[in-house]
């Protein structure tokens, strides 16, 4: 049954990010000239399938906070398993559900508990970059950007580091499916990995229940109950567990990724970095809003909403594109540039806004800043060095493979 109700799931968000996808196919490669193109069509562009994608900033961010829209269609007939809480937990739901289960994930994320991170943090960047060096020649994907938030996650989960590895494979084949499912051998990959990423955690929850730790599965486990007045049911626990995991290290790897080649292509700005290192946080900011990971959420309509001169009805969703929000140009001057000295305008949107604003937006700073800042320190002569390989997604962006050298490694 939960196989049954994560396929159609799936089936759902094909629908919802549909849209997108058709105007996309094209722009997989590099997707800011199709974004720019459907800006000129206007801030609400219908799709083929009769829904809607806006570039605007303003539009977005209008649907992200209303309550008039949601992450879930009201109707049954759309909505056939999303409102089950299968799979991506409180991402894929609306308040109350949405409401109850953030409120428990929260606290783990609360700015007392990320300067507790901060050295745990560092020592693994530092870990991850003397290993790299003594090389001279290094994948910045395979050797920091990707180690360094599944470590983390993993840590703050109580995951012991020898599972870790594993849930990395789980976990980006589950992240491959938000794109939608290509095949059916896709479907059942997704599906495995759905499976063998649960039975871990399960596996972990029950350890927790007898020999609870300082972690936040530990946490979660203290508020397991069934009935009325419980906080989080022993079916709620194992998706949250994923998304957690899923969204904290899909996303980070393509930040630190993409920040590296942002700076990297133009020499002076790698330059001012490592001139500055205090730079760090702008770096990660402008990415955010020049380069992010996350490219595209969708919402459905909950009642027909009057937006940007058109009439949404309800059950049509709107394709907000967080990537073409940041280069909006009624927002942002000379909108393509990548400047880490810009004076930052609106916040940029690559965290979403409103009630789903990113859980882990600041652990995700912490950890890109951390590794730009321990980069441009130790690691000042690095260039890249070798062919960049992009990951074929269109709504997760950012680079697989990023071959680069330091010192005399060319
Ligand atoms: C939600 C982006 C890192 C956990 C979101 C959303 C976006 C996003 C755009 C909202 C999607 C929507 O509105 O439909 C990112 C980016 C990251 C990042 C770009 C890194 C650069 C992380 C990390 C964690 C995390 C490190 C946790 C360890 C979550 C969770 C949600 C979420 C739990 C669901 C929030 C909700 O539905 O209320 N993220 N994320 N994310 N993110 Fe992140």
């Amino acid at each position: 049954l939960q196989h049954e109700q994560a396929a159609q799931w799936w089936a759902g968000r094909v629908r919802g990010d549909l849209l997108a996808r058709a105007h996309l196919r094209e722009g997989r490669r590099d997707p800011y000239p199709v974004y720019e193109a459907l800006r000129a069509r206007g801030d609400l562009v219908p799709t083929r399938l009769g829904n809607l994608v806006t570039t605007s900033h303003a539009v977005t961010g209008e649907v992200l906070r209303s309550r008039r829209f949601g992450v879930v269609p009201l109707d049954p007939v759309d909505a056939p398993a999303a409102a089950s809480g299968a799979d991506l937990s409180f991402l894929q739901l609306d308040p109350p559900d949405h409401t109850r289960l953030r409120r428990l994930a929260a606290p783990a994320f609360s700015p007392r508990m990320m300067a507790s991170y901060e050295a745990m943090v560092q020592a693994r960047v530092g870990a991850l970059l003397d290993a790299a060096a003594a090389r001279g020649r290094f994948d910045l994907v395979a050797d920091l950007a990707a180690p360094l938030p599944v470590g983390v996650i993993s840590t703050m989960m109580g995951v012991d580091d020898a599972d870790a590895a594993a849930l990395q494979r789980y976990g980006a084949a589950l992240a491959s499916a938000l794109d939608g499912v290509a095949s059916l051998r896709h479907l059942r990959e997704v599906m495995g990995a759905a499976t063998a990423l649960e039975a871990q955690f399960a596996g972990l929850v029950e350890r927790r229940r007898t020999d609870p730790q300082d972690d936040l599965v530990s946490v979660l486990v203290c508020e397991l109950g069934e009935g009325e007045g419980a906080a989080l049911s022993a079916g709620e626990i194992l998706p949250m567990c994923t998304l957690l995991l899923v969204a904290g290290f899909e996303t980070t790897v393509n930040l630190i990724g993409s920040a590296v080649l942002a700076l990297q292509r133009d020499p002076d700005q790698w330059r001012a970095l490592v001139a500055d290192p205090s730079l760090a946080s702008a770096a990660v900011e402008e990415t955010l809003r020049w380069d992010p990971p996350v490219h595209e959420t969708a919402r459905v309509a909950h009642e027909d909403v009057e937006l940007a001169g058109t009439t949404v009805r309800r059950g049509q969703w709107v394709v907000t594109l967080l990537a073409a929000t940041g280069r909006d140009p009624r927002v942002y001057a000379d909108p393509a540039r990548f400047d880490l000295h810009r004076t930052p305008g609106a916040q940029h949107l690559a965290f979403s806004s409103g009630i789903h604003y990113c859980v882990g937006a600041s652990l995700a700073r912490l950890e890109a800043t951390v590794a730009l800042r321990e980069l441009a320190v130790r690691m000042p002569d690095l260039r890249v060095d070798g062919r960049v390989v992009r990951r074929p997604t269109t709504t997760i962006r950012g680079p697989l493979r990023v071959p680069v050298a330091v010192g005399g490694g060319a």
